[in-house]
């Protein structure tokens, strides 16, 4: 299947019009599209279908439990597609059955295993704050956002371990599934746990994982017992920090 992949428009604070990829069957977006939602009417009537994945600044100033209805509502009313711990089956124009799994996966901190998790939460903290989330009357603090990140993880783990009617399948995430796509800029330290988690051993189980959240573009194979999985970013980013400069909206992945 030809998909377009968008994802951190920032359309909040960044000047961009997306635009529909000639050929493509399907748009897919990441996240991080606009944390106050508006800018997802853009993509109403698109001609292909859209599916959805909430970025974690789609829950900027808001309570989590209460986002979800409420952006479900939202791009219900916009003809889109939200799917949070949710799997969808498309065909595409070649009759193939193509299973999507689903969710944000925020991070766990468990990127550099149980001895780095402390340093890197207090890192995440002063983010955590800045995006002013709640969860039962309290900041959504890298706690909190471990606590929904395992259950992101379960869920994962469990649905990709599923067989069924499908040919092939391909995980939609915001948050990156391994160290392999942290950013260069930054490299691995311990705010990059907060960026990618350690899910490197549930790669085999999809052939294409799409995620977001970093603000770089990737493309790279993981080679595993069964072939190899293929991982990809194409993320817009923020323009005034020069993280557009060789953006392509309109690339064509074919999954
Ligand atoms: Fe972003
Ligand atoms: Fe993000």
């Amino acid at each position: 299947m030809k998909l377009q992949l968008l994802s951190d428009l920032h359309l909040e604070t960044e000047d961009f019009d997306p635009e529909p990829a000639p050929g493509a069957e399907l748009l897919v977006l990441l996240g991080d599209i606009d944390s106050g939602w508006d800018a997802l009417a853009r993509f109403r009537g698109w001609p292909v279908p859209v599916l959805v994945v909430a970025g974690n600044h789609e829950f900027d100033q808001r309570d989590v439990d209460a986002t979800w209805p409420a952006l479900r509502q939202r791009c219900d009313d916009l003809g889109l597609t939200l799917l949070e711990r949710e799997r969808r089956v498309l065909t595409d124009a070649q009759g193939s059955r193509i299973r999507f799994v689903a969710t944000v996966r925020w991070c766990d901190f468990d990127l550099f295993g149980e001895p780095g998790r402390a340093t890197a939460m207090r890192a995440a903290s002063y983010y955590m704050r800045v995006m002013g989330s709640t969860r039962h009357g309290a900041p959504f603090d890298p706690a909190a956002v471990r606590e929904e990140a395992l259950d992101c993880r379960a869920w994962l783990a469990a649905e990709l371990a599923q067989r069924g009617d499908w040919d092939r399948t391909v995980a939609l995430t915001h948050f990156a599934p391994s160290l392999r796509s942290a950013d260069p800029r930054y490299g691995a330290q311990p705010g990059t746990a907060s960026f990618c988690n350690a899910d490197d051993e549930l790669l085999p189980y999809a052939s294409t994982w799409l995620h977001g959240h970093l603000h770089c573009r990737h493309d790279y194979q993981v080679p595993h017992a069964h072939g190899a999985t293929r991982v990809v970013c194409n993320a817009r980013g923020h323009g005034r920090k020069g993280e557009a400069e060789g953006y392509d909206p309109l690339r064509l992945f074919d999954v």
